[in-house]
């Protein structure tokens, strides 16, 4: 087979910029190693910048999300027992952040996918990349057991943190920054009504706790638990009773609980490999970078990359420009390292870290004090927290 772009993984970032690509009329084909069932089956964060908004809508792939996104204005920080309501929209010069899960990105993008005609092979095994180094790089796989090679200009790496993009990078010029962090988070969804209309993130003296939603009868708790836990150590009593320790006693009072649908332990880890592009392989989303979900900007920090990508290679078939595909790495390097930043900090301003003991403790409550009452602080959290522009 031919084609102009092979695209390794269909996460958000692989379908996302096959849909662009081919509403630009370039040929592509996406190689997913599951079966569209099992990535439906995944559950993420849900919380859009605009910046992943526009470029749903550009994908002309919003209309759901646009109906359907629940807009939030501002967000709740909970320390010492005390509710703070950070006024986003206020700060930001009216910009938003939008709920809509991520299974449900995945989703949409999917159904225009197959409307389209889009070529997605979903069950391609044994993935490898060839060639990289000449003009015409390879990509072979297996289906049901047959072998197939895709002939191409350019090669995607879309394929999440565990693919083969990434490692086919020679290792002497790859280089990567790593930090694990001592806990990670287990999280609850059900139907019930959310404890509170904006998301409440709460430091409190032995664990964080998160309270978000997917929809108005649907809602998302994480608390921070031992890196050791396992789904089997938290009952959804333990959990409710737990999440209720955090919140303020008028909060908790309003807290629906219900049984579970769906719980998973999620460990935390910051990650950034550089170069993003090597020849003729780019490296886009979580194959390139990870964040602490602490922030959500997992998500919105794979649309920038394919924002960057998308322009590079629609510049270079449409016009036969290639400082864009030059610039690929370093354009999104700029913007990953902010939120790498970004979501480092508010995961060590709310987290307990048993290693930094009480004076750790008594330094992220004055940090969390300043930030209550100074609007120069709130103002710098909050122009992250919607998003750094794309550029
Ligand atoms: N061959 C083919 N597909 C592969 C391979 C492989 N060897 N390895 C992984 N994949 C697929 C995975 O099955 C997955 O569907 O690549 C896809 C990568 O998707 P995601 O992990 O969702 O990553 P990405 O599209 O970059 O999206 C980033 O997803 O993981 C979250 O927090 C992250 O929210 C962020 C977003
Ligand atoms: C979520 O809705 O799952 C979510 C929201 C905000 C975060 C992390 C996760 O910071």
């Amino acid at each position: 087979m031919k084609t102009q772009v092979a695209i390794i993984g269909a996460g958000p970032a692989g379908l996302l910029l096959s849909q662009l690509l081919d509403l630009q009329g370039i040929e592509n084909i996406v190689l997913e190693r599951q079966s569209g069932d099992y990535v439906l089956g995944r559950i993420r964060a849900g919380l859009l910048e605009q910046g992943m908004v526009d470029m749903m809508n550009l994908a002309q792939c919003g209309d759901r999300l646009n109906r359907e996104g629940l807009i939030h204005r501002g967000i709740n920080l909970c320390f010492s027992g005390n509710l703070h309501n950070i006024d986003l929209s206020a700060l930001t010069g009216g910009k938003t952040v939008m709920i809509y899960g991520q299974t449900e990105v995945t989703r949409d993008l999917m159904a225009a996918r197959q409307k389209m005609g889009g070529n997605l092979i979903y069950e391609a095994k044994d993935v490898a990349i060839h060639n990289l180094d000449d003009d015409h790089p390879r990509v072979t796989y297996t289906k049901d057991g047959q072998a197939f090679e895709i002939v191409c200009d350019y090669i995607a790496g879309c394929d999440g943190f565990h693919g083969v993009s990434r490692q086919s990078i020679p290792a002497e010029t790859l280089k990567t920054y790593e930090k694990i962090y001592p806990f990670g988070w287990i999280g609850l969804l059900a139907d019930t009504k959310p404890v509170s209309d904006e998301l409440i993130y709460v430091h409190h003296e032995k664990s964080f706790a998160l309270c978000t939603m997917r929809s108005a009868s649907r809602s998302r708790y994480y608390i921070q638990c031992p890196l050791d836990d396992t789904v089997a150590d938290w009952s959804d009593d333990r959990f409710w009773s737990k999440l209720s320790q955090h919140l303020p006693a008028e909060t908790a009072a309003q807290l629906e609980t219900g049984p579970s649908i769906e719980k998973s332990i999620a460990p935390l880890r910051s990650f950034v490999a550089e170069p993003m592009r090597y020849g003729r392989l780019f490296l886009a989303g979580d194959a390139a970078h990870i964040v602490p979900p602490t922030g959500a900007k997992g998500l919105n920090l794979a649309a920038s990359d394919i924002y960057f990508l998308s322009n590079a290679l629609i510049a270079f078939y449409k016009t036969n420009q290639t400082d864009l595909i030059e610039r690929y790495s370093e354009n999104c390097l700029r913007r990953v390292w902010k939120a790498t930043r970004f979501s480092w900090w508010m995961t060590s301003l709310l987290h307990h870290f048993p290693e930094n003991g009480a004076f750790g403790t008594k330094l992220q409550l004055a940090e969390l004090d300043y930030l209550a009452e100074s609007t120069a602080a709130q103002t710098a959290l909050s122009e992250n927290y919607v998003g750094l522009p794309f550029r």
